[in-house]
């Protein structure tokens, strides 16, 4: 559903949506998203900043760190997006922030500064998701999918399938019972002494392996069952590293045998969990979505319609945070004045927009 403007001709039944200009920001892990959207005309501008630099050396996040990262990015990165959009602060009819899950310090910030703005002005703030901001990321496109769709969701936190009826009706297809397929990306990249975040430089350094070099397991693909489990596999690029003579040609062999585990696995599980709806379309969100070893065996699934959100909204971003809000926002939900965080916060708890 993309929120539309005050429709011509009146239907009772239907609620009016009035059409808003809402400013969202994104701060759960590592970047600072910032982005207007508007129900009447799309999204207006938007604009990021990547911590990388920050946690590189880390080899992953670390939630001090990017706490006081979006201290400091925050408002200048909503000013320089007001500044693209051609748009005063008092041109803004709400804010829209992302809630939860994420890192509760960094969420906080984000919170702070959205129910401060808004208090300022005196406009509604709505909490988002921000895994129902990715699922819904793909809306942003030029040809959005229709309801109903199964999503994979794969980010550095969550790889999850769902079962999507509509906006805040989910239901849970397949989690993972240990690491996230990103956070494996991440691990992995760690271990063979290549960059963070992990998932573009395995993709980059998978690109010079041979592909039969190595073959990994696909875990968890021997038995029924949409869950999955990544951890064994990082373990297993631990074991052929120690084995072998650690240079770059067997280190590139590593990422092209992980990845190609990493990628089969997802593709097999989005078939069955297709087969099992019955469901035709297929979403695809979160930074691992950016992959295009991914993109390409999804590709080849038959008869499913494949939805991607561009590159850019793969990853953490705020324009899918301005569109989740801006959908419900749109529908009349409301959300308590107070400034709070959802560390965790299970995607099936929502439900669908509640209205004035
Ligand atoms: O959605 P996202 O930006 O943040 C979270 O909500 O976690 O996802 C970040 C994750 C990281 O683990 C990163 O390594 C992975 O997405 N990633 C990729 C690629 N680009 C980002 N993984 C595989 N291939 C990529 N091209
Ligand atoms: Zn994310």
């Amino acid at each position: 559903m993309r929120p539309g403007p005050r429709g011509g001709t009146a239907v009772p039944a239907t609620p009016v949506l009035t059409p808003v200009r809402v400013l969202g920001i994104e701060t759960s892990c590592d970047e600072t998203g910032v982005a207007v959207y508007d129900t009447a005309t799309g999204l207006r501008a938007h604009a990021l900043h990547s911590q990388a630099r920050v946690h590189a050396d880390y080899g992953g996040v670390v939630p001090e760190l990017a706490s006081r990262d979006h201290v400091r990015r925050a408002i200048p990165l909503i000013e320089r997006v007001l500044d693209e959009a051609g748009l005063a602060r008092t041109d803004l009819d709400a804010v829209a922030y992302t809630a939860g899950p994420g890192l509760v310090g960094a969420l906080l910030v984000g919170a702070a500064v959205a129910q401060g703005l808004a208090w300022a002005r005196r406009l509604p703030a709505l909490g988002v998701h921000h895994m129902e901001a990715h699922l819904l990321a793909p809306m942003l496109e030029p040809e959005p999918p229709g309801f109903p769709f199964v999503a994979l969701l794969v980010s550095g936190g969550h790889t999850q399938l769902v079962a999507v009826e509509g906006i805040g009706r989910y239901r849970m297809l397949g989690d993972t019972v240990d690491d996230a397929a990103g956070e494996a990306f991440d691990k992995t990249a760690q271990l063979l002494g290549l960059g963070y975040p992990g998932g573009p430089e395995i993709a980059r350094a998978a690109t010079a392996g041979r592909a039969d070099a190595y073959r990994f397991p696909r875990p968890m693909t021997d038995r029924p069952g949409l869950d999955f489990s990544f951890s064994g596999l990082k373990t297993a690029a631990r074991h052929a590293l120690a084995g072998s003579d650690g240079g770059d040609r067997v280190r590139a062999d590593i990422a092209r045998g992980f990845e190609a585990a990493v990628v089969e696995t997802l593709a097999i599980k989005c078939r069955r969990a297709l087969e099992q709806t019955g469901m035709a379309r297929l979403v695809v969100a979160g930074g691992v979505g950016a992959n295009e070893r991914l993109r390409a065996a999804l590709s080849g699934l038959e008869g499913v319609r494949l939805y991607f959100p561009r590159h850019e909204f793969c990853t953490d971003n705020g324009a899918m945070i301005a569109y989740a809000g801006a959908c419900r926002l749109a529908a009349g939900e409301k959300s308590p004045r107070r400034i709070g965080a959802r560390p965790r916060w299970p995607l099936t708890e929502l439900a669908p927009p509640a209205g004035p």
